[in-house]
């Protein structure tokens, strides 16, 4: 595989998992040197294990993504034991899928915390590193002709238009789209690109537990739920982790240093805006 990221430090969030589990794959074999963070510290050690390559070693991390002292200490360890941070890429996140009437106060706030707050305060700490290492050249012209940092956030097509069963889950992921326009805005001048990825279904442990909510929530057959959904799909598959993998590789190789702020659906068609 190309190396386009050689050289490169990323930090992926959620990469006890999934897709960012596959994000953290692949960001290894484009070359970067990646820091694999999740809640599930064993997970995270595990795959440090299996993506570290000679001179490139992966730094397996706990975090809880929804306390941003620890996502700031986590920041200031890599840039103090790497030397930088080019790459942040946070997959870290929980779904729900209930009634709407039957939404607690804790629930939501859990959900928030995660996947809204993790996200506003993860970009926030990896775009102060970033910050630091921009040339007082570019700071002072504020603008840059190359990129100086990549961060990429999910959201999903849940956060496109609300969902009458994901009254947190989708306020979340649309939220994150707001946070991604936002910091696009703060750190353009920088040559920082922010940019989300929209999926769809990626079967993963979160797939399968949307659909036992499902089960739970509306009594139908989490299986046929699923697939009822995936019929919906124009492309009549679900994503893979590889898919997403390849297009946050893209949002963080020199390919995509002209786009920032962009919202991109990798979800076989499903949405089209
Ligand atoms: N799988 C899908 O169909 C789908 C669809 C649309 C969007 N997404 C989004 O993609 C992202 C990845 O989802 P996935 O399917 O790989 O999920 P997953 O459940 O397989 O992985 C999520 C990871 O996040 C970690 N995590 C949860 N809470 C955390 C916290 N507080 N701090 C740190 N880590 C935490 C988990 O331990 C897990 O390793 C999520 O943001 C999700 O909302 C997924």
């Amino acid at each position: 595989m190309e190396k386009r990221l050689a050289g490169k430090v990323a930090i992926v969030l959620g990469a006890g998992s999934g897709i960012g589990r596959g994000v953290a794959v692949r960001l290894a074999a484009e070359g970067a040197r990646v820091v694999a963070a999740d809640l599930n510290e064993q997970a995270a050690r595990e795959v440090a294990a299996k993506i570290s390559a000679p001179g490139a070693e992966s730094i397996p991390a706990r975090i809880d993504v929804s306390r941003p002292a620890d996502l700031a200490a986590l920041v200031d360890r890599v840039a103090k034991e790497v030397g930088r941070l080019d790459i942040l890429v946070n997959t870290a996140g929980i779904v729900q899928t209930k009634l709407f009437l039957q939404v607690t106060e804790e629930e939501w706030d859990r959900v928030i915390d995660i996947n809204q707050k993790g996200t506003a305060f993860a970009v926030q700490a990896a775009a102060a590193q970033m910050a630091r290492q921009v040339p007082d050249a570019v700071k002072k012209a504020g603008r840059a002709d190359r990129s100086y940092g990549k961060i990429v956030t999910f959201t999903s097509i849940s956060g496109r238009r609300g969902r009458e069963y994901q009254l947190a889950y989708a306020a979340s992921k649309a939220a994150v789209i707001s946070i991604t326009q936002s910091a696009a805005l703060a750190f353009a001048p920088l040559g920082i690109n922010v940019n989300a990825v929209a999926p769809s279904v990626v079967v993963t442990a979160m797939w399968e537990e949307n659909n036992r909510q499902k089960e739970q929530a509306f009594g139908v057959d989490a299986r046929k739920a699923s697939d009822e959904f995936i019929s919906r799909i124009p492309l009549k598959r679900p994503g893979t982790v590889e898919d997403m993998a390849g297009a946050v590789a893209f949002l963080c190789s020199p390919d995509s240093d002209y786009i920032t702020g962009q919202t991109l659906n990798v979800d076989g068609g499903y949405e089209m805006d």
